[in-house]
């Protein structure tokens, strides 16, 4: 009938396609396709990770669309993202190929994009490593700066009412370009504007459907796009940009100048070119590493940190009680992030916030680099597989009332919400960025919520939007809000 849980057949099911060969193996559930455009209007929907979820009520909690000749597999529950990013880690660690992917990630150097091989493991492996240097070694104080200068940004706004997502954006940004040129920037500095304004460009342009089109329609790429040509302008914009940076600290390395030069990724990075087993880090690798943790490492932190507030202003009591908090526990003084355990309230805003607005709702498509199953169901190889991680923060089997702000619901009960919370994905493709993410947003809201109260912009305006606009990441609608030093 449609509405059946897939969850309840998974056992039978998977028993079902270790007996029968694949032809018998049940096909999976979906919305009628169209003869060459296949689900075309549902993948064009404004709201996709929202509307994919509406399907999930629909066709059960693992479906299929089509694109042209091209099979996407939708999971929408953390049990089954689990049983494939996971369990199978090993069957569905690829990436989609596609044309503008290749075009855009400099020929496959990118970590986000690129393809399950040898030598992107050994590259994802080298970015972890030096990112996990850095977080033992420097970020803690480079969170610390970056806050504290947001803080004066604030008290600088002297309770006027302000859009704050360029602020956060700028805050999150430097500590990515600290850790990896040692530099930071201002809001208004050229070097601030052009390079976000960029990397923003890239992402909106490639997110267009009259780009996305050239992946499944090889035929268009034959007409002129002039959306396509921005597209790769922004893209050797961004290289100009990016690899002069790289250059003049690879300079300041060689001349002995830069010695006390603070660039920690960097320079850890830069130290193993050459000596790295299996493969030949080149210059290549270390500026599309760059590219990766820039795009990864801003807009998802700021755009959660714009959420945090929205929700906050929606239910001031529980601002209210994450002060009192802070206030208790630290008396006064500024949180480490080795208090977080003494803060259970806190973990648990942060937490609540990420499931009802999972900033990279969809994650990034995964590929089956071989032929595999999930649910029972035969996934051959080279299908794209989405985690819908909206769609499995919303799943009222796991979450009651998914759509509330509850925090408390992480501090009841056994500790299973914890464990069906996925904002980073798993497995082979788990965020890179993850650790840093997480000492970023305890920093962030400790800091930030002991020192301010944030309060609406007016009594006449209505309080922010929480519906958002989603693209690669889900972003609040800018709103207004006051930043009033507490007393
Ligand atoms: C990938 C979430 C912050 C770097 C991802 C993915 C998700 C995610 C869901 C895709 C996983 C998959 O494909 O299954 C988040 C969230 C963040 C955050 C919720 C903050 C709240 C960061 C930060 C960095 C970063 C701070 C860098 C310092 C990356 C990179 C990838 C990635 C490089 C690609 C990994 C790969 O393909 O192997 N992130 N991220 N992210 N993230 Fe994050």
């Amino acid at each position: 009938d449609g509405k059946r849980s897939i969850q309840s057949k998974a056992k039978p099911l998977h028993c079902l396609s270790l007996l029968f060969p694949r032809s018998l193996a049940p096909s999976l559930p979906g919305p009628p396709a169209l003869p060459f455009l296949g689900n075309m209007f549902e993948l064009s929907q404004d709201h996709l990770p929202i509307y994919l979820t509406g399907l999930a009520r629909r066709y059960g909690n693992i479906y299929r669309l089509r694109c042209g000749s091209t099979t996407m597999v939708i999971l929408n529950s953390s049990e089954l993202i689990r049983e494939a990013l996971v369990k199978k880690w090993s069957d569905f660690a690829g990436r989609p190929h596609s044309y503008t992917a290749d075009k855009v990630s400099g020929g496959g150097y990118s970590i986000s994009l690129g393809d399950y091989s040898e030598e992107w493991k050994s590259q994802r492996r080298l970015a972890h490593s030096a990112l996990q240097h850095c977080v033992a070694e420097s970020l803690h104080c480079l969170i610390e700066e970056q806050v504290l200068y947001l803080k004066q940004v604030l008290l600088d706004y002297n309770k006027k009412p302000v859009d704050l997502s360029e602020d956060f954006t700028v805050a999150t940004s430097n500590i990515i370009t600290m850790l990896a040129f040692g530099k930071s920037y201002e809001k208004s500095s050229v070097h601030f504007q052009e390079l976000h304004g960029c990397l923003n460009r890239i992402v909106s342009l490639w997110g267009s459907p009259w780009i996305s089109a050239l992946d499944s329609f090889p035929l268009l790429r034959k007409f002129p796009n002039a959306s396509f040509t921005r597209l790769m302008e922004e893209v050797s914009r961004r290289d100009e940009l990016i690899g002069g940076h790289l250059y003049e600290l690879k300079q300041k390395r060689d001349s002995k100048e830069g010695q006390d030069f603070a660039a920690p990724l960097l320079q850890y990075l830069q130290s193993l070119e050459g000596r790295v087993p299996k493969m030949t880090l080149t210059d290549s690798h270390i500026h599309m590493t760059t590219v990766d943790l820039i795009i990864g490492g801003t807009e998802t932190t700021a755009a959660w940190l714009s959420w945090t507030i929205a929700f906050l202003l929606h239910r001031p009591e529980v601002q209210t009680r994450v002060y009192e908090e802070l206030n208790s526990v630290l008396k006064g003084q500024y949180p480490r992030y080795s208090d977080r355990h003494r803060l259970p309230y806190l973990c648990a805003v942060i937490n609540e916030v990420l499931r009802l607005r999972p900033v990279a709702p969809l994650a990034v498509p995964h590929k089956a680099i071989r032929d595999s199953s999930i649910a029972g169901y035969f996934i051959p190889k080279n299908t794209i597989v989405i985690p819908n991680l909206f769609g499995a923060h919303h799943d009222p089997e796991v979450w009651p009332d998914p759509h509330s702000f509850r925090p408390e619901r992480f501090l009841e009960g056994d500790g299973s919400c914890l464990r069906a919370l996925i904002p980073f994905g798993g497995g082979a493709r788990l965020c890179l960025g993850e650790s840093v993410a997480k000492m970023e947003m305890f920093l962030f809201t400790g800091y930030l919520l002991r020192d301010f109260q944030f309060l609406p912009a007016s009594s006449e305006e209505p309080l922010p939007d929480l519906r958002g606009v989603a693209s690669v990441v889900l972003k609040a609608k800018p709103y207004s809000v006051i930043a009033c030093p507490r007393a």
